[in-house]
């Protein structure tokens, strides 16, 4: 499998950012814990504070048929973000929607997702062990 992994805003400070809600855990020891996990596998990482980055990124990987997929954290962009919703609709690679918290327990302003209907499917409220399960959702198509 070839996995790009995208985090969108603020998800740079995971392990010092509200870690009550999100942990103590870095993304560079997420990552390293995937890498070690899928050995045989490559799994590519790339996080923006930016909403059109991101959609660079989307359009840059998304026709191409060396990956599997997509797992993508669009932070606060997935409740506001219109245009990358239509940026995942446009490509052609499976998108898996993941959030660390499970934030239909958390304000009504996070309960909707402008790319829910977009992605393959939806991981949410695991911590960081969503990313993991997102890939094994790819692993399956
Ligand atoms: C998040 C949830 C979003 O509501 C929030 O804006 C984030 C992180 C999560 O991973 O739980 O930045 O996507």
């Amino acid at each position: 499998m070839r996995i790009l992994i995208i985090n969108g805003p603020n998800l740079n400070l995971l392990g010092r950012r509200e870690p009550g809600i999100y942990g103590n855990e870095t993304m560079d020891v997420c990552i390293q814990k995937l890498r070690d996990c899928y050995a045989n596998d490559q799994i590519e990482y790339f996080q923006s504070n930016h909403e059109g980055a991101i959609i660079d990124k989307l359009h840059e990987v998304g026709f191409d048929e060396q990956y599997t997929g997509i797992v993508l954290n669009a932070g606060a962009y997935t409740h506001t973000s219109l245009a990358i919703a239509d940026a995942i609709a446009a490509i052609k690679l499976p998108v898996v929607e993941v959030h660390i918290s499970n934030v239909h327990a958390r304000e009504t302003v996070r309960h909707h997702s402008m790319i829910s209907g977009v992605c393959k499917g939806v991981i949410a409220g695991f911590g960081l062990d969503s990313y993991r399960l997102a890939i094994e959702a790819l692993s399956a198509k």
